[in-house]
């Protein structure tokens, strides 16, 4: 009789430890959850913030497709595509303006052909800042094919805020440029705060 007694009692003070512990499994399980939705909240937040801020707050200028180039000379602007803080210097619309110092991707997608078939022909194309001889990105195209060769492009330069950068090219004869799309995106995203300081 006592130790059938003992045995129910012994029982029900396991099943009692029993339940506190699926209650702190419970309890465990629910945080880890709350943890992990928390986690994925967080990272669809920035997420967007990111690539909102990539598309409209990055300080940049980027230029509509200029087309049938052949000619020496700077690079005429016709239209701005998209920009942020970036503009065009003058009415000439072939010199930019840099607002921010620091450093710019300078990226150009561009399709041309030779004139002339089987001879190899170059055309180079330069961003240089007004007033100094060095350019500060120098792309050279090559072909020799009158087949369209379509190349992206792309090259860091470190330009400060106040200075004039224009593109130049130098087309051999018979080199056409049939399409190019050109771009500057500055690197340190919206923070012109460093310059504003200076
Ligand atoms: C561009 O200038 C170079 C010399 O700088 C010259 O050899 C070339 O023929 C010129 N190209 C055109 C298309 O006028
Ligand atoms: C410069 O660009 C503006 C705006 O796109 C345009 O109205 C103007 O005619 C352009 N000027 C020249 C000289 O191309
Ligand atoms: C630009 O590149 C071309 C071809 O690679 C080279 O001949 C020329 O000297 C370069 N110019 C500068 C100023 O770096």
């Amino acid at each position: 009789m006592d130790q059938r007694r003992m045995d129910a009692e012994g029982g029900r003070v396991v099943h009692r430890e029993w339940r506190a512990r699926k209650f702190a499994v419970i309890v465990a399980v629910q945080n880890v959850l709350v943890a992990a939705c928390l986690v994925v909240t967080l990272y669809v937040y920035w997420g967007d913030l990111n690539r909102e801020q990539a598309s409209d707050h990055n300080v940049h200028i980027r230029f509509d497709v200029i087309s049938g180039i052949s000619s020496n000379g700077t690079l005429k602007i016709h239209h701005i595509a998209s920009s942020y803080k970036m503009s065009l210097a003058d009415e000439k619309n072939d010199t930019i303006k840099i607002s921010c110092t620091g450093p710019y991707v300078v990226y150009i997608d561009v399709c041309y052909k030779s004139l002339s078939s089987g001879e190899e022909l170059t055309g180079i194309l330069q961003l240089q800042v007004v007033g100094s001889e060095t350019p500060v990105s120098n792309f050279t195209l090559q072909t020799r094919s009158a087949d369209l060769v379509c190349r992206g492009l792309s090259s860091i330069a470190y330009l400060r805020k106040e200075e004039k950068a224009s593109l130049h090219l130098y087309l051999k004869d018979g080199f056409k440029i049939k399409s190019a799309t050109v771009g500057l995106t500055y690197l340190w995203g919206e923070s012109v705060s460093f310059d504003e300081s200076q």
